[in-house]
């Protein structure tokens, strides 16, 4: 299936603080949700919206030769593992990426996630494209990014996924001022990073899925500070709104925040009980758990 958007970027420079010691020396996208690593979900959702170029922005460190490792399994070690049986040689290949398909471009500085984004200039070129953050794990059908690219075929511009959070929560996110609604879709009037919730134009919040116009990358290439003093992709997107369309959108199906401790587990544990070899286990040890 060849969709309107062909490449995505997956911004994985992050030191994963959150997680520490467990990412001392693991990638928090490597991270597993039962099985698999939080990247292989973010990467399953690109392909099923026929998104056939992966770009991984990485950081300077051993993290990013593990994600590589990861990405590009050496042969020898995938013949080794896919020939003990049947069953993990479909596990193995479902990680499995075609030759090319996975390109890298470091990220030297964490100045934040719009430069993360702009590094990936000269890889995404003229086109617009995906941006998926693995951290927040999507379990949609169709996939999240899919349920993007669908709205960007009719409108064009820039798109957004879209969540209500807790008035409280407001200054973790993108908060967008919402217009028109048409069904799950809604105008984007303005967009504010990380708003202390009395100054939050909504509580309707950006999740980490974006579809963008190339203009993107001339407004990141000012490399205007914003929040946190980093280069904020929110603040780019919205200098874009009034120039191209802007619309953000309720996807359905549910979202996981694996960048907290409290979401990761919670993201364990729906997978887990959605995963019928293990369900029922799963459901008595929690009762036991619960019993303790
Ligand atoms: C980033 C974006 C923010 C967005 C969030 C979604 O923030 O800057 O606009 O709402 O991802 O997860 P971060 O989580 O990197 O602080």
């Amino acid at each position: 299936m060849a969709g309107a958007i062909r490449k995505a970027v997956f911004p994985v420079a992050g030191l994963g603080t959150r997680f520490l010691p467990a990412t001392r020396a693991l990638p928090k996208e490597l991270l597993p949700i039962i099985d698999r690593p939080l990247i292989d979900y973010a990467i399953a959702e690109a392909r099923a919206a026929g998104i056939e170029t992966m770009i991984f922005v990485t950081g300077l460190d051993s993290n990013a030769s593990q994600l590589r490792s990861h990405l590009n399994l050496p042969a020898d070690r995938m013949a080794a593992l896919a020939g003990k049986s049947a069953e993990l040689g479909r596990a193995m290949a479902a990680a499995d990426l075609p030759p090319g398909a996975a390109q890298f471009v470091t990220q030297e500085e964490p100045l934040g996630l719009g430069h993360a984004v702009w590094c990936a200039r000269e890889l995404v070129g003229d086109e617009p494209f995906a941006v998926l953050l693995p951290d927040d794990l999507m379990d949609c059908d169709p996939s999240a990014i899919a349920q993007l690219v669908a709205v960007f075929e009719e409108t064009g511009g820039g798109v957004v996924a879209v969540e209500d959070v807790p008035k409280e929560d407001t200054q973790r996110y993108g908060v967008i001022d919402p217009g028109a609604v048409e069904g799950r879709r809604v105008e984007v009037r303005g967009l504010v990073e990380k708003p202390r919730p009395e100054d939050a134009p909504s509580t309707l919040s950006v999740i980490g899925r974006y579809v963008l116009p190339p203009e993107i990358f001339d407004e990141l290439a000012r490399f205007e500070r914003g929040a946190g003093g980093e280069i904020q992709l929110t603040d780019a997107m919205a200098k874009l709104i009034g120039v191209t369309p802007f619309h953000g959108l309720r996807t359905v199906g549910r979202r996981f925040d694996c960048g907290s401790k409290a979401g990761f587990i919670a993201a364990q544990i729906g997978f887990a009980l959605k995963d019928t070899e293990i369900r029922d286990d799963v459901l008595r040890q929690m009762e036991t758990e619960l019993r303790v």
